[in-house]
């Protein structure tokens, strides 16, 4: 990749939004984590040094009245639901470098630095806050940006009950960044994608930036202002910040700093107001570096119903995983629906993709090769021999794939990045049946030699593509190939495997699942 914040560095420093304590997490944080697994190890696959980090957003009204509800205190409430979420990412194979909870004492300090920054910079003073809030949002909305609905006034663009709160408060002076954001975003086209997010959120900052409330007095739960303990901080100032926490701010002596700025933050469209403007203007105004890009996924519904822990339905992740396996969970989440859009979760549609894409097209087509070295080979990998004409076709496409997948999933095209892959998944099952090895046992046992020789080497480099997505099958897969837990980076694809590796009777890599009404 040519652009900047792809990572042309070896560093590359990757985010998932940290999630809200309130409820326990559902599959639509499970799907930006998963998307967000993909590329931190598709960044390590290609010889990036990663850092991918992952938390809990534990401070808040909405997390202190969920606590209430709960009967429990704050502490208790967050410490309990944040082993469930760090427990969720490990078992969906979400393979973090960092896991940051905003009740560490070291999220404090990086807060309270990041603000006596703001403030000594003249960015802070004390006013009074009158507005509507949403504290299901956890934000602010403007006159214009609510509505009544059924009796109550809710904001427009969540759905969320507002609330008319007066209270003394910080403030940032946002209005002050209205321009240096316009040409920040015009010097820095990547900085937001997808084009919808890129803009909606032009159009905002276009219409002119208000001074941003920061802080509140109406209950405690938070990080106290420094020198002001009637107040604390605006939950999204102490949320946005942890991702400069994770690399030690304030210390940026350390090496960890040197990831900073961020390659990408990944984020549900929802929240790009505030990773694309609020986030930027205090890092700018505190003398720091703005993230190179921030990435908006798109809302997954359940039959139409956007998933919420407020509303309750969300799916589990791990039942769902039980149920179809999770490589195929995870396959079908970035499969599916193109990366950025909306797009609803449909059992049927998971079924129907690991069925055909999976176990047919991928899983038959290692089966029935590997099969064929074990039964005709003597179980060892056939010597590499000059390429015919028929070879390159199937060797061509095998070739020039890893630097097509790496080029859809650096603009995290991940739906793409598939499509690409199954190109070649289905031009193997072509060539195989074109080439018949099975027939030419007697005939020609030298091309048949060869002919499974070139299908393996397509096999490998499928499997090694596959890893980021499919973590668990294609180690399997990898290892029925013979291919050494040394051997599985994309620059390995360069040395061929030893003639004569001993290859492993095959198993089925998935196993397909009945169609019920
Ligand atoms: N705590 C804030 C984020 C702070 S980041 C500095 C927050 N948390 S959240 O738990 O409500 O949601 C976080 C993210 O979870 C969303 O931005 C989105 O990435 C993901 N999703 C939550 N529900 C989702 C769907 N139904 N569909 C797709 N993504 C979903 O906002």
């Amino acid at each position: 990749m040519s652009e900047a914040w792809a990572g042309d560095g070896k560093r590359f420093f990757l985010t998932t939004p940290i999630y809200y304590l309130n409820g326990q997490p559902h599959i639509g944080h499970a799907y930006t984590s998963i998307a967000a697994d993909v590329l931190a190890r598709w960044k390590r696959l290609a010889g990036h040094e990663v850092f991918f980090l992952t938390g809990t957003d534990e401070h808040g009204q909405k997390v202190a009245q969920a606590a209430a509800a709960a009967g429990v205190s704050p502490q208790q409430f967050t410490d309990d639901l944040a082993a469930d979420f760090r427990g969720m990412a490990e078992k969906i194979g979400i393979s973090f470098d960092d896991f940051i909870r905003t009740t560490e004492a070291r999220h404090k300090a990086a807060c309270q630095a990041l603000w006596k920054k703001l403030a000594d910079a003249g960015q802070i003073y004390l006013g009074h806050y009158e507005g509507w809030y949403a504290v299901r949002d956890e934000a602010f909305y403007g006159e214009d940006e609510i509505e009544e609905r059924d009796g109550k006034k809710v904001a427009i663009a969540s759905g969320a009950p507002v609330e008319w709160t007066r209270e003394p408060s910080y403030f940032f002076r946002l209005s002050e960044w209205t321009d240096r954001l316009l040409a920040f975003y015009e010097a820095n086209p990547d900085f937001m994608a997808p084009i919808s997010t890129q803009r909606e959120v032009t159009a905002f900052v276009r219409a002119g930036l208000q001074d941003l409330s920061v802080s509140r007095t109406s209950f405690t739960w938070g990080v106290p202002v420094p020198g002001d303990d009637a107040h604390v901080m605006y939950v999204w100032l102490d949320a946005l910040t942890n991702y400069i926490t994770a690399l030690g701010y304030p210390d940026t002596s350390l090496a960890k700093w040197d990831f900073w700025p961020a390659n990408v933050h990944m984020v549900g469209k929802e929240i790009t107001r505030f990773h694309c403007v609020y986030w930027p203007a205090f890092l700018m105004a505190a003398g720091l570096e703005p993230p190179k890009r921030v990435y908006a996924n798109g809302w997954l519904t359940i039959e139409g119903q956007k998933m919420s822990k407020s509303l309750g339905n969300g799916l589990d992740p791990l039942l769902l995983a039980e149920e179809f396996g999770l490589d195929p969970l995870r396959y079908y989440l970035l499969r599916e629906v193109p990366f950025g859009n909306d797009g609803d979760f449909s059992r049927r549609a998971v079924i129907g993709r690991l069925n055909s894409e999976l176990a047919n097209d991928l899983g038959n087509l290692a089966n029935r090769v590997l099969s064929l070295i074990v039964k005709n080979c003597e179980g060892r990998l056939p010597a590499l021999t000059p390429p015919t004409d028929a070879d390159r076709a199937l060797l061509g496409p095998v070739e020039a794939l890893p630097g097509q997948v790496d080029e859809a999933i650096s603009r995290q095209a991940f739906g793409e990045a598939l499509e690409r892959i199954w190109v070649v998944v289905r031009l193997g099952n072509s060539w195989i049946d074109g080439q018949k090895p099975w027939a030419l046992r007697k005939t020609d046992p030298e091309r048949m030699a060869a002919v499974l020789r070139s299908l393996h080497t397509a096999l490998r480099t499928l499997a090694t593509v596959l890893q980021p997505f499919m973590p668990g099958t294609m180690g399997a897969m990898l290892d029925q190939l013979g291919v050494g837990q040394g051997a599985r980076a994309l620059s390995d694809l360069s040395a061929p495997l030893a003639e004569g590796t001993e290859l492993p009777a095959p198993v089925p890599l998935f196993r397909k699942i009945e169609e019920t009404a």
